[in-house]
């Protein structure tokens, strides 16, 4: 397979900006921090790095309310710093995606503050305010996926403001072209500096249903991730999609930028009319962070998405982890089980056609840390009053060093608490030790560049008992790759038959003349004759 555009199987690593690396010592990550630690991910061997919400921001939800998406935050830098990052990036060839949140804004931003100060601004209907209810309540029964309503009372006019997550995150009236005008001025800003792509937050959201009409009463219990699912008239309108292919057309005019949409539905034949040549590149594909780690589950959930994303001008996306889910290693049950299981299903996606995403921390093997009440800062946690624990666990900085109480990560008082695992999963003690994560993370990711180019388009699937998993992908002049994972608790003999492997998750994977011995909760990558 000739390589087509970087991003159909670039490696992409998020950097929660908060927490990766911070240069003035305020306990905060920032870009200039970022900056400094470029050369550890071009040794990780990644292709591109996705920046989480570096924009001014009240940081109510953490930059996910956005003040002014074409200005940084003082607390992660200056401008000046962002085009540092860029330069330096993009030196060391690597491309870098930012943030883009398109859903809505924060509570101060200037057009939401013109509206709340005067309601026959011309900025009000840039927004959805809307009269009380005739119970004298929200206008309708929306809630928020932070928890409680989805309104809030603007006291002095007596309407209500949507915002489906918190407060301080008014939800933009689509509907209104200033709005379309404004978006375009925000994407153009960026591929004028440099960047490489955007991430979309909440893409599936940014219409609502044009009467806003109660959402039928939640039947659906699917996870609280798929928001969607019980709110069919907030989400996933038919009108969202067009402006993607706007911002399509804006992108072609540049060279090879890419746009990833957090296309949050369950469902991937929905995901996958967002992608496609004239619209989304990629969408994430988020049901294997819901998926329990089983072959047949998976092989299920594989074979659905090659099928989906196999879009003309699209390709899929592979994600574990991020900053809104439980780190999986601790999805997979925790300590020494639930990280073999995790490296095992790092390296099963890695072998496959596509974009892998990858998460800060998890090249570390870094489990969710249990952060103490006192220190929490989630709003889902403040907004459920303390019931939901929200997302602070996967967010906690990077360890770079043995050393507390900074960890490497800064000189000053981190802003979230670094656990006991910092002690042992930390970028210097795992990069002296050839067994640890971090290691097995850089022989994988240099492995997988190096076959890239040579790797079929097509999965095969090999046919082994349900329990297990394995496929095959030619490799142009070498026979196939092929992958294998024992996703069960004890070793297993495969009736595969290879030359030694090329990467494994773990110790112990034999490859006799007749079969293949894989031990418990492991992936291998094969190379066999055909
Ligand atoms: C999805 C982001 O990943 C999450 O962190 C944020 O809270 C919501 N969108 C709202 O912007």
């Amino acid at each position: 397979m000739s390589r087509g555009a970087w991003w159909q199987d670039g490696v992409v690593y998020q950097v929660y900006v908060r927490s990766f690396a911070d240069a003035n010592g305020d306990g905060i990550g920032d870009l200039p921090g970022i900056t400094s630690r470029l050369p550890y991910l071009t040794e990780l061997g990644v292709d591109a790095v996705w920046l989480t919400p570096f924009y001014l921001s009240p940081m109510a939800d953490h930059g996910y309310d956005v003040a002014d998406q074409c200005d940084v935050d003082p607390l992660f830098g200056t401008l000046a710093d962002a085009d540092e990052l860029l330069r330096q990036a993009h030196a060391l060839g690597l491309r870098v995606i930012v943030d883009l949140v398109p859903n809505h804004s924060s509570s101060r931003h200037k057009w939401f503050q013109e509206a709340l100060a005067d309601p026959a601004s011309a900025y009000r209907d840039r927004y959805l305010f809307r009269r009380a209810g005739p119970d004298g309540g929200p206008p309708n029964n929306w809630e928020s996926v932070f928890g409680g309503p989805a309104w809030t009372l603007d006291e002095p006019s007596g309407e209500y403001y949507l915002h489906l997550f918190d407060s301080g995150q008014p939800d933009f009236d689509w509907r209104h072209p200033a709005v379309h005008v404004e978006w375009e001025r925000i994407l153009r800003f960026w591929l004028d500096r440099g960047v490489d792509g955007f991430r979309i937050d909440v893409a599936h959201g940014l219409y609502k249903q044009v009467d806003l009409s109660d959402n039928p009463p939640s039947g659906s219990q699917e996870t609280t991730l798929f928001h969607a699912a019980s709110m069919p008239h907030a989400w996933d309108q038919p009108e969202v999609v067009e402006v993607y292919r706007r911002w399509r057309q804006v992108l072609d005019e540049y060279d090879a930028r890419v746009m990833v949409g957090e296309v949050f539905l369950s469902q991937l034949d929905k995901v996958a009319r967002f992608v496609g040549a004239d619209r989304l590149h990629q969408s994430f594909n988020f049901p294997l962070l819901v998926a329990p780690f089983e072959a047949d589950a998976w092989r299920a959930l594989i074979t659905e998405a090659l099928a989906a994303f196999a879009v003309e001008g699209a390709s899929p996306t592979w994600v574990l982890s991020n900053h809104d889910v439980i780190r999986h290693p601790t999805r997979y049950g925790g300590g020494v089980a639930g990280g073999e299981r995790a490296r095992a299903a790092t390296l099963t996606l890695l072998a496959l056609p596509g974009a892998p995403y990858l998460y800060e921390g998890e090249e570390l093997g870094l489990e969710q840390d249990e952060v103490p009440p006192d220190y929490r800062q989630d709003p889902i946690w403040q907004r459920s009053k303390g019931a939901v624990t929200g997302r602070d666990g996967s967010r906690t900085p990077m360890p770079w060093t043995a050393d507390p109480p900074g960890y490497g990560f800064t000189a000053g008082a981190p802003w979230l608490p670094f656990g006991p695992q910092a002690a042992e999963r930390n970028v210097a003690t795992e990069t002296a030790d050839a067994s640890s994560t971090l290691a097995f993370y850089r022989r994988a990711l240099r492995l997988r560049r190096e076959l890239t180019p040579d790797l079929g388009a097509t999965v095969r699937w090999l046919d082994l008992p349900s329990d297990l998993l394995g496929f095959a992908r030619t490799l142009a002049g070498r026979g196939e790759l092929v992958c294998v994972l024992n996703a069960t608790d004890r070793a297993r003999d495969l009736a595969v038959v290879a030359s030694s492997p090329l990467v494994t998750s773990g110790a112990g994977v034999f490859v006799g003349p007749e079969h293949t011995r894989i031990p418990a909760r492991t992936a291998a990558w094969l190379l066999a004759d055909v």
